[in-house]
């Protein structure tokens, strides 16, 4: 069974039988991580769009480690520019990589670079390794084809973003559950910054009352799914 670990805010590392990626790599700056950017080790590095608090790491990680960068073609071209490999793909589309299946999903959202470079537009992904499909919506507000992912996959684990602000908050969230239909539903995005302090444990008892799994995943802890 492939592995979830949450490295904070939407940072998640994934480990299947075929290969490592992270997503949304920000450590360094995020002072509630606790991994070491040093002991991450990775194949591919997945980044759901431009804003400092996901591109976060990715360019050293993925130098670290030779890793490519998979992104929204605008923003892997910006890598690309910056000296990373990478590879490009847009809203839509899947591939198969050596570690699994990726395919770009809507989200309704900005997409800059920290240096002011606008980089296209932001997705979310699934992920299928192992057989296993992962929902990592990004940053996004609640929209309704998250109804047509979820008539067309199987989403055994989806994290979402609940701090409201910048992106869906409690309610819409737990909205977006009842949409997606994952086995199981796990929060991001969520007290790295004072704007966006909320309770996770609120989102976990509205999906509970929905009839869905919900779970917080402490910074550092895995789920299997
Ligand atoms: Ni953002
Ligand atoms: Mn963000």
């Amino acid at each position: 069974m492939p592995k979830a670990t949450f490295l904070g805010h939407s940072a998640f590392y994934l480990e299947g039988k075929k290969g490592r990626i992270i997503i949304d790599p920000f450590i360094s700056g995020n002072p509630t991580a606790k991994v070491k950017l040093q002991d991450i080790k990775v194949d591919y590095v997945l980044l759901s769009h431009g804003h400092g608090d996901h591109i976060g790491d990715a360019m050293e990680i993925a130098k670290a480690n030779r890793a490519t960068i998979v992104a929204p073609f605008e923003l892997a071209n910006y890598c690309a520019n910056k000296g990373a490999s990478v590879h490009a793909m847009h809203i839509g589309g899947a591939h198969q990589f050596p570690f699994g299946r990726v395919k770009l999903t809507i989200a309704h959202h900005g997409s800059a670079a920290p240096d002011g470079t606008y980089v296209g537009n932001p997705c979310g992904f699934l992920v299928t390794m192992d057989g296993k499909t992962f929902y990592h919506s990004g940053d996004t507000g609640l929209f309704y084809d998250m109804k047509l992912i979820g008539e067309l996959n199987t989403i055994d684990l989806a994290v979402l973003p609940i701090g409201d602000n910048f992106t869906m908050g409690i309610d819409d969230a737990a909205k977006a559950v009842e949409f997606l239909k994952p086995k199981m539903a796990i929060p991001m995005h969520y007290r790295t910054f004072e704007v966006i302090n909320v309770d996770p444990a609120e989102f976990v008892k509205k999906v509970k009352a929905l009839g869905f799994n919900g779970q917080v995943l402490a910074i550092g802890s895995s789920y299997e799914f």
